[in-house]
């Protein structure tokens, strides 16, 4: 009975070892590599392919002005731009845009001036914990170059994809705005 109890721990200590063994074989083997600038700088990757943008960008680059709310699409805190189309960064898988241009809230200041839209959310006070604030610029960002959004009905109604738990949604409508007319 003993020699049976120690030889079923054996077994089943081997058996351990060849699940962790090939379960580390193939978390190996499903690691994908790939390139992508962020903010005009190229980072080559090698990512576990579950991996979504928004945790490249806050995990892997420590570019953290991209926030992370609710996790689940539902509400902008995370939206940057990909190729210059506003996404909300963690409904993306980073590997199926490998090769891709993104630009984030750290990367709209040139040369130490800021964007146009961040100018105007200061000059409207268009934020009051600022959680919100980076996915609604980068949010903005695109929709101006959408060129789709003519009224204040039309930009609320695409923006209300990006939610404001303060409330500053008439401040944040005068912003955007402010930045249409200077673009
Ligand atoms: S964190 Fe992405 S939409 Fe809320
Ligand atoms: S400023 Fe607080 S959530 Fe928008």
């Amino acid at each position: 009975m003993i020699e049976n109890d120690d030889g079923s721990d054996k077994n089943a200590r081997m058996a351990r070892s060849s699940r962790a063994t090939g379960q580390a074989q193939t978390n190996a083997a499903s690691s994908v590599s790939i390139s992508v600038t962020v903010n005009g700088r190229q980072h080559a990757l090698t990512l576990d392919p579950r991996t979504t943008l928004l945790d490249v960008l806050r995990e892997h680059l420590d570019l953290t002005g991209t926030k992370k709310g609710c996790d689940h699409g539902q509400c902008g805190a995370c939206t940057v731009l990909v190729d210059g189309r506003r996404v909300v960064s963690c409904l993306i898988l980073a590997v199926m845009h490998d090769g891709a241009s993104v630009t984030t809230i750290e990367g709209l200041a040139k040369n130490g001036t800021l964007h146009p839209l961040q100018q105007a959310f200061i000059d409207h006070d268009a934020f009051q914990c600022g959680y919100c604030t980076p996915g609604q610029i980068c949010s903005a960002a695109g929709l101006i170059a959408e060129g789709k959004a003519k009224t204040a009905d039309e930009i609320r109604e695409l923006m209300s994809g990006n939610i404001c738990r303060c409330g500053a949604y008439p401040n944040i409508l005068a912003a955007i705005q402010q930045a249409m007319r200077q673009s």
